[in-house]
């Protein structure tokens, strides 16, 4: 007798191909088997899976939930879209390395809140999150802002030939313990200071692994195309493959010029280099406030289209608009910028930027295998960006259902085998026999986003039931009341193309 038989399902296997309707068994974590409907059982716990779709469970590429783990180990709002694993130490923050006596959270400006500094390295940090039995699979990625900041702290120049050396050691030891790859965030504080040499040092050392490189790339707007060079340079030089992160192309003057950028990575892909991307759903950015503004020169463009999202320093800021508050204030909008970042804890406001070309989103969302990746900031003490909550069911019912960007099976494909194929998640991504049973089983017709700017911290319809290596991890029978996330907590530490920590 098997653990799980999920009966008569519309198996999206996640290679792409057309549903076909089965009964699908599980068994000590695993898939034991796709069967004919009617063709296996009896099992331990038997669900009617009533002709709605089974894939397997979503993988978000880009993820900020290093600190969510120790947080909210629930992974609320990731599980109840789908998703079963997230690769997080995006945009060059990670939870590792640490030094417990440096604040870690402080240098990367909360968008790693939560994390308790009691490990140094990727096997203690795996430790300390399995034992808070996490609900869904992570997988980690080595920051570049984090490691520079170990070593040189915020130091606005090269390192010297000691300080590479130490660096290399880092992003090393990372990956030998399974980090699928090394991520930089040139836009961000201290990346932005580091010469394209360094990174392509750094990123080599992934090589040895066949390892990525995944980057928030230097520029996304003005400068977008020469980013897009770097980015490609980076990845030929290190000999890597390289997957550019959220890609965008920002700011109105830039709006529908992301062709010229995918027509670059498609003639580096023609050449036979390795190259991906991953874009979220929506039409705003979001992230550390402090980033984005010069205080000598506050851009009253980019303060125009700012809403604040976390704010310790004034809670009643969270969710308005810039431009309300200076308006209720009596100020101008950049005198309120100033007014918000100078402020005690200003830096660690998180505002969301509304950049973003609609069309933009629909072209990346067409384009031949771009991923999806929710860049959500796991910060839900004020009105997070929705795409925290929202990005895959949006992406199935907006963009597939609703507007017919992509058809079902390749959305489903590009979330699941793809991404696990492209991160190194070893047997994971599809339903196939012996594959770990991390599944969805949700209703096409129905799945949707219901996570708005305005409220956020809301569970998407449609998702029926989530398994999490072979436990049931959320179900919602009934579509007039929440989800139950059952606690199971059975997710796991994965290491890139091996084994799960500590294996
Ligand atoms: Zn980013
Ligand atoms: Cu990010």
């Amino acid at each position: 007798m098997t653990d799980i038989l999920i009966r008569n399902v519309a198996v999206l296997d996640g290679t792409g191909a057309e549903p076909f309707m089965a009964d699908v068994s599980v068994d000590a974590g695993r898939i034991a088997g796709v069967h004919a409907v009617g063709g296996a059982g009896p099992a331990k716990k038997e669900i009617d899976g009533e002709g709605l779709t089974l894939s397997p469970g979503f993988v978000d590429t880009h993820a900020h939930d290093d600190g969510a783990f120790f947080r909210h180990p629930d992974m609320a709002f990731k599980l109840a879209q789908g998703v079963t694993t997230v690769v997080s130490g995006n945009c060059g923050f990670s939870a590792i390395p640490a030094d417990p006596d440096q604040d870690s959270v402080a240098a990367s400006g909360g968008i790693l809140a939560g994390l308790v500094g009691e490990f140094t390295d990727l096997d203690g940090y795996f430790g300390a999150v399995l034992a808070r039995q996490p609900a869904i699979n992570n997988m980690m990625l080595v920051g570049h802002n984090t490691v520079r900041t170990l070593v040189m702290g915020w130091e606005q120049r090269s390192p010297t030939h000691a300080e590479l050396d130490a660096m290399r050691g880092h992003v090393a030891r990372a990956i030998e313990q399974g980090a699928c790859g090394f991520s930089t965030g040139l836009i961000y504080r201290p990346g932005r200071w580091s010469e394209t040499e360094e990174v392509i040092e750094l990123a080599s050392e992934a090589k040895a692994f066949d390892a990525l490189y995944t980057t928030h790339m230097r520029n996304e707007g003005d400068h977008l195309l020469e980013a897009v060079d770097e980015t490609l340079r980076i990845g030929r030089e290190a000999d890597v493959h390289a997957h550019i992160s959220h890609h965008k192309s920002s700011g109105r003057p830039n709006w529908g010029r992301i062709g010229e950028s995918l027509a670059k990575v498609d003639a580096a892909l023609a050449t036979g280099q390795r190259v991906t991307l991953d874009v979220y759903p929506y039409t705003a950015g979001s992230g550390r406030m402090i980033e984005y503004f010069n205080l000598d020169r506050v851009s009253r463009d980019l303060a125009e289209v700012i809403r604040i999202a976390s704010c310790p320093a004034f809670r009643e800021y969270e969710g308005r608009m810039l431009v309300d508050i200076a308006a209720e204030e009596g100020i101008d909008v950049t005198e309120a910028v100033t007014k918000i970042l100078t402020a005690e804890k200003g830096d660690r406001t998180i505002c969301i930027q509304f950049i973003i070309d609609e069309a933009d989103v629909e072209t990346n969302l067409a384009h031949t295998d771009m991923m999806v990746g929710s860049d959500g900031i796991p910060d839900l003490r004020g009105k997070p960006h929705p795409r925290l909550f929202g990005t895959f069911p949006r992406v199935l019912g907006h963009y597939v259902r609703e507007r017919g960007i992509l058809s079902l099976p390749e959305a489903v494909r590009r979330m699941t085998s793809l991404s696990a194929a492209t991160f190194g998640l070893k047997d994971r991504g599809q339903i196939r026999e012996g594959y770990w049973a991390d599944l969805v089983l949700f209703d096409p017709a129905a799945i949707i986003d219901t996570a708005t700017y305005d409220a956020p911290q809301s569970e998407p319809d449609g998702i029926r039931l989530v398994v999490v290596n072979g436990a049931v991890a959320y179900e919602r029978n009934d579509p007039g009341r929440p989800g139950i996330h059952t606690g199971a907590g059975t997710g796991a530490m994965l290491r890139y193309r091996r084994d799960p920590f500590p294996g």
